[in-house]
């Protein structure tokens, strides 16, 4: 979704801060963006492209002021133009909103100011927002009042923050979409103060942050900062420390930083893991979550998570428990089971409004819910009974790897943890040495070959049965996200259920074929149905099986347990995909009409 930032007490660098927020933030959305700074006028500089393109437009024309915002757009109203561009600014161009949601009742209040003789520039809903300000301003309210009096008229979700000419403030409030500020201040009194939709796009200057919550409001200026309700009451916030480094949201010399965080899993792993496995004990820790003895688990998630979702249901239902994975957008606005379940949110960034929706409407029917999160403080974190992070660090390219590993190497350990069995001892042994495994993969994989192979293909297909059968989905995903191409991923015993029409010489099949137990053999017997149908397969495999006598390539990995053997075979269709993206010159970071964290239903 789209990325806001905004800064005080920079003066004169408050355009530069404002711009390196952005480009951290770029993941967010990129099709448009802008700044404003507030003075004695408020000086807007905006257009459609990327934030080097709005960099290169500022130079020489920098604006200056003591406060700014700036905004970096996934459209959703109106195409990605100039005019669509935020900052929006009202008739008088004295205000200046940034938003990041949906303003449901966006109609009715252009409607309704267009009718008082107010001009709209744009086709976006959050135009509204600046020309209530102004009407506020001229019915002769403060600068705050006349904010939290727009506000107020405003149904839907967001965060929006705004700048008003002759007044040394940002303004913000936040409803189902994410805000937290940054804290920067030294005992003389030189304070600068931040506000973004996530933490990286100020990480550089400070590590001490608040969350804000829905229904909150907050005036940022040189001398201090408040937080209060809508409604004006004091709200007592908490300082939290953010945990990781500033060099984290960098390239770190990566052409890429899909490329960087692919080959940051085995570090990924080993923070996911430690101080909760003990291996010389054949335990777990996962503190009181250990207690909760669901009867049922309800997984809830989208996309890439969702994945992750459908392998965390297999391993509680090994376990023991029931369990179900479900797409979180189903689940909220259908008629879920729900009994006496936990309902977990398997969710990188804590934000995705899906999975909240899913979340919310879990806990109104009285389930108890457990965040399993990359982000502290992220509203999933927050809003849970409970939450469990996967510690993966930051991860900026819009298609999830790390935290994907991550998420699956955290489900096995919460399944263990709340439905421990005599085979824990070896399922905590196979999951000490992914993090090494999965460096094996990255230090020898032939998957750039592979991939040169078949960049002419006309469309990828990704096979895989019981725990590979998430992974053949993930495959898919990210083959077609960042590649553009055609890819889809079957359960490997649906694949003569009706995509077999589809396989032909032009279609590689990737197969993921672990150990040699009935799921595998039943698995080769479906490459051998494919390699019968002239199509190219690609084997993914520790090498137990003899699948390499039917595959033309074979992308390895170690051998281990079928659930651990998962997470490194993934790796490989990472990569594989990665490498394809590559050699086609595709923009891997930022695929086209995507965004990394999607807050609108
Ligand atoms: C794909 C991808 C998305 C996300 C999905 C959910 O590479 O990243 O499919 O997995 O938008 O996001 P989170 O996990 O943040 O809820």
């Amino acid at each position: 979704m789209c990325g806001i930032i905004g800064c005080v007490g920079h003066g004169a660098d408050t355009t530069d801060v404002l711009l390196e927020g952005l480009s951290t933030l770029e993941y967010r959305g990129y099709d448009s963006a802008g700044v404003a700074v507030a003075n004695g006028s408020v000086d807007v500089v905006k257009q459609a492209g990327t934030i080097d393109e709005l960099v290169s437009t500022v130079q020489g024309n920098t604006p200056d002021g003591a406060v700014g915002i700036g905004h970096t757009r996934w459209s959703t109203h109106g195409p990605p133009t100039d005019e669509n561009a935020h900052p929006h600014v009202d008739c008088t161009s004295d205000v200046a909103v940034v938003h990041n949601g949906i303003i449901e009742n966006y109609q009715a209040l252009r409607e309704q100011l267009e009718a008082e003789g107010h001009t709209f520039e744009s086709d976006t809903d959050t135009e509204v927002v600046p020309h209530l300000i102004e009407t506020e301003l001229a019915g002769g309210a403060a600068p705050e009042a006349a904010v939290r009096q727009a506000v107020d008229q405003l149904e839907g979700s967001f965060a929006v923050a705004a700048v008003i000419s002759g007044c040394d403030a940002i303004f913000a409030a936040r409803h189902d979409s994410p805000l937290v500020l940054g804290l920067d201040e030294t005992a003389g009194g030189d304070h600068h103060y931040y506000l973004a939709s996530d933490v990286p796009a100020f990480r550089e200057h400070t590590d001490r942050v608040v969350y804000l919550n829905d229904g909150e409001f907050t005036r940022l200026e040189p001398d201090g900062w408040t937080v209060t309700t809508l409604a004006g009451e004091p709200v007592e916030k908490a300082v939290d420390t953010v945990e990781w480094d500033p060099e984290e949201t960098g390239k770190a010399g990566y052409d890429h930083f899909m490329q960087k965080e692919i080959n940051e899993q085995p570090r990924a792993l080993r923070q996911c893991l430690s101080e909760r496995v003990d291996e010389l004990d054949g335990t777990v820790d996962i503190g009181d979550l250990a207690y909760l003895n669901p009867h049922g688990v309800h997984l809830v998630a989208a996309g890439t998570s969702y994945h992750a979702a459908l392998y965390g249901a297999q391993l509680f239902r090994a376990a023991g428990v029931p369990a179900q994975a479900y797409l979180a957008h189903e689940y909220a606005t259908g008629t879920p089971p729900i009994g006496d379940e936990l309902v977990i949110g398997v969710t990188q960034s804590g934000e995705t409004a899906d999975t909240l929706s899913a979340l919310r409407g879990a806990r109104a029917r009285g389930a108890r819910t457990l965040a399993v999160t990359n982000v502290v403080g992220s509203t999933a974190a927050r809003e849970c009974d409970d939450a469990f992070y996967i510690k993966a660090g930051p991860e900026i390219g819009v298609a999830a790897t790390k935290t994907f590993a991550s998420q699956l190497v955290a489900l096995n350990t919460l399944s263990i943890g709340m439905a421990p069995s005599k085979d824990d001892r070896e399922a905590i042994a196979a999951l000490r040495d992914v993090p090494a495994d999965v460096q094996q993969v990255l230090d020898e994989s032939n998957a750039a070959a592979v991939a040169e192979q078949y960049l002419d293909s006309e469309a990828y297909f990704f096979i895989g049965r019981g725990h590979q059968y998430p992974v053949a989905l993930e495959g898919a995903l990210k083959m077609k996200e960042i590649t553009y191409k055609h890819a889809e991923g079957f359960a490997a015993g649906e694949l003569k259920h009706g995509p077999l029409a589809l396989v032909t010489s032009e279609t590689p099949v990737f197969a993921v074929v672990t150990g040699e137990d009935e799921r595998a053999q039943k698995t080769i017997g479906n490459v051998k149905e494919v390699e019968a149908r002239g199509a190219p397969v690609v084997a993914v495999t520790d090498g137990v099986s003899d699948v390499s006598r039917y595959a033309d390539h074979v992308l390895s990995i170690p051998e281990s347990s079928p659930q651990t053997a998962a997470v490194v075979a993934n790796v490989q269709l990472q990569l594989a995909a990665y490498h394809t993206a590559a050699k086609l010159g595709r923009p891997i970071d930022k695929p086209r009409n995507l965004a990394k964290s999607v807050t609108v239903e």
